[in-house]
């Protein structure tokens, strides 16, 4: 939710430190702040807004010297965005940035009114910087960190630096990702990869409660008993280039022009002999078919995967498949057992919701199988078998390619599944996974041809409007889920999704002139049906985009645009007919002039409940 960073090294630590928030804006962009060592004290500048307004004002106010110090963007929790609230937050001799949420902080703040504290912020943040004030008696900082940990209740991630140790920073973190960027004679925190991968690709992960204090030279790790920690150093595959735009006006439309080749680095290492090797995380056939139901659960557009996903498995496989929304799934007291399989997605692996479920899944017997994208997060180390998508980073807080390439691995699933079952024989198992590998050419061949221009102008077509509706059916459906969240996301626009055989239950009431429906009609089999819906919703005054494919006959009455997709067995339409949506919301949020990659009050990493 918030990004945190920090230096200490020989440079001028305000260039690192700001270049490396700009790296992780996508986190949180309510406000953003540094402290930094200057002169035997600690400077704190800080501003509302996005980081853009945090350099302004050095620029006009003059800006700290010195080469070691912490950063913040915030996703604001508690307390309004204002410059008040802003991180860092600090006490007497002690300055922090903070990501997660204290939620026995009410009760600290009090404990520490009645010791004379006084507050300024309504953030949760201040009473952890006045409670290590507190704490602090000039002895080790490590010390005083572990000791106000263990007041401390909820989640945190956390970069802290004491007035009498200008050299160092500390870092720890409990269900809030941060690691610590290994330098040469500089070292660095983060709280992820990205915002290092120019300055190093070596890297430490913290393990909850490990306390980290770096200087330039050193980096020791401790556990909260104050025993020294081992710790590999890693190395990030991400090249410093995936973090930026490459030429694109925004990072949502190069990660949208990415699918192609993410699709194909996530499939083709999994593709043996024509079928589906999941020997990396230990899936063989036997166990894969010896699950009596699978349960899929994930958070927004990583649900979506998991809800075409339940569609394919099930036509395919023919397993039971439950798709839950992970903030639903954590308190409903789901009725998994040993012998079921919980499959979490999550781009970040950090998704505060995922985790849990992922938690409440293991204590309940289930195997758990997590498909994420960033590498070493929490929900990929927690899990008991681990697949990675390998889109590259994602920075556009609207999800993309992490969304084509979770329903390209539910679809190996379901074919590999679909054999261990002996539902399919070999040849219609490689002509499924042939078919799948040629999904690439064909996103690509439509990104270069006509998806950009027919999005462009289906965009014009909906910016106006207050509300719209998507609707389809079977996969169309789940894909006009996905379709709506990205259009409400960026462009604010509050539209619905529908299967569009439930309209005439109740939500076609909503339907007039001034309520354009999308429908999304790439299953030849159901087409029919489809038209007749869109026919009903046209006969109320709707305008009508029309998704479908290019061999799909559409008369002049029953569509006012039509945006045609490439013609493709219609069984993996969903990961061709993604594209159009995606742009689509996109188009419609660069027409209306919203910030695109930063949509008002979103953040791209959901690490707090
Ligand atoms: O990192 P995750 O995949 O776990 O994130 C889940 C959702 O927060 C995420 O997909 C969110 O809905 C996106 N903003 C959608 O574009």
């Amino acid at each position: 939710m918030c990004g945190i960073v920090g230096y200490a090294g020989p440079k001028d630590c305000v260039d690192i430190l700001l270049d490396t928030l700009s790296k992780l804006e996508y986190r949180g962009y309510d406000s953003a702040g540094i402290a930094v060592f200057d002169d035997g004290d600690i400077k704190v500048v800080k501003h509302q807004g996005k980081l853009a307004y945090l350099i302004e004002l050095l620029k006009k106010e003059g800006r700290p010297r010195g080469n070691v110090g912490i950063g913040h963007t915030r996703w604001a929790t508690h307390g309004e965005p204002s410059d008040i609230n802003s991180h860092p937050q600090s006490g007497k001799r002690v300055s922090i940035v903070h990501n997660g949420i204290i939620e026995n902080y009410a009760q600290i703040k009090e404990f520490l009114i009645d010791k004379g504290y006084t507050f300024e912020s309504q953030t949760d943040t201040e009473t952890v910087a006045k409670l290590l004030d507190y704490y602090y008696d000039g002895d080790d900082p490590l010390n005083t960190v572990s000791r106000a940990l263990r007041d401390i209740r909820g989640s945190y991630a956390l970069g802290i630096i004491f007035k009498d140790y200008p050299d160092k920073i500390y870092a720890v973190r409990k269900d809030s990702p941060l690691i610590v960027g290994v330098g040469k004679g500089e070292n660095y925190i983060a709280s992820d990869m990205t915002a290092l991968l120019e300055y190093t690709r070596q890297y430490i992960l913290l393990e909850e409660n490990e306390i980290a204090a770096i200087s330039a030279g050193t980096i020791s790790i401790r556990n909260i008993y104050g025993d020294p920690v081992d710790k590999q150093v890693l190395t990030a595959d991400w090249d410093a280039d995936a973090a930026q735009k490459g030429g694109y006006e925004h990072f949502m439309l190069k990660e949208i022009h990415e699918q192609p080749t993410a699709i194909k680095t996530t499939i083709m290492p999994r593709v043996s002999d024509g079928m589906v090797d999941f020997s990396e995380c230990g899936l063989d056939d036997k166990k894969l078919s010896s699950y009596k139901n699978i349960y899929i659960v994930a958070c927004g557009t990583a649900m979506h995967a998991g809800v075409v996903g339940k569609y394919v498995i099930e036509q395919l496989a023919r397993t039971k498949v439950i798709v839950d929304m992970a903030s639903e799934f954590r308190y409903r007291n789901p009725l998994i057992e040993k012998g079921d399989l919980v499959i979490l997605i999550s781009q970040s692996g950090e998704t505060a919701d995922t985790k849990e479920a992922l938690n409440i899944s293991k204590r309940l017997g289930a195997d758990t199988l997590a498909l994420v994208n960033v590498k070493g997060s929490s929900i990929a180390r927690d899990a008991d078998m681990v697949m990675y998508t390998h889109a590259g980073p994602e920075i556009s807080v609207a999800s993309t390619k992490a969304f084509t390439v979770q329903i390209s691995m539910m679809y190996m699933f379901a074919f590999k599944l679909a054999y261990a079952k002996g539902l399919i024989d070999t040849d219609t198992y490689k002509d499924y996974v042939a078919k799948l590998i040629g999904i690439p050419d064909k996103i690509e061949a439509a990104l270069d041809e006509s998806y950009v221009s027919q999005a462009q102008h289906a965009a014009s077509n909906v910016t106006a409007a207050q509300s719209l509706l998507y609707i389809g059916r079977g996969f169309d459906y789940a894909l006009s889920m996905e379709g709506s969240l990205k259009l409400k996301e960026i462009s604010y626009i509050h539209s619905e999704a529908y299967a569009a055989g439930e309209l005439k239950h109740g939500p076609i009431a909503l339907i007039s002139q001034d309520t354009p429906v999308i429908a999304v009609a790439t299953q030849r089999s159901l087409y029919e049906k489809t038209l007749s819906n869109i026919k009903e919703v046209k006969a109320r005054g709707a305008k009508v985009i029309l998704i479908c494919s290019d061999g799909f006959a559409v008369k002049d009455d029953e569509a006012d645009y039509v945006v045609r997709t490439p013609d493709y067995d219609e069984f993996l339409m969903p990961i061709i007919a993604s594209v159009p949506l995606q742009l689509i919301a996109y188009y419609t949020s660069v027409l209306k002039g919203i910030d695109v990659d930063k949509p008002r009050n979103l953040a791209k990493s959901v690490t707090v409940e």
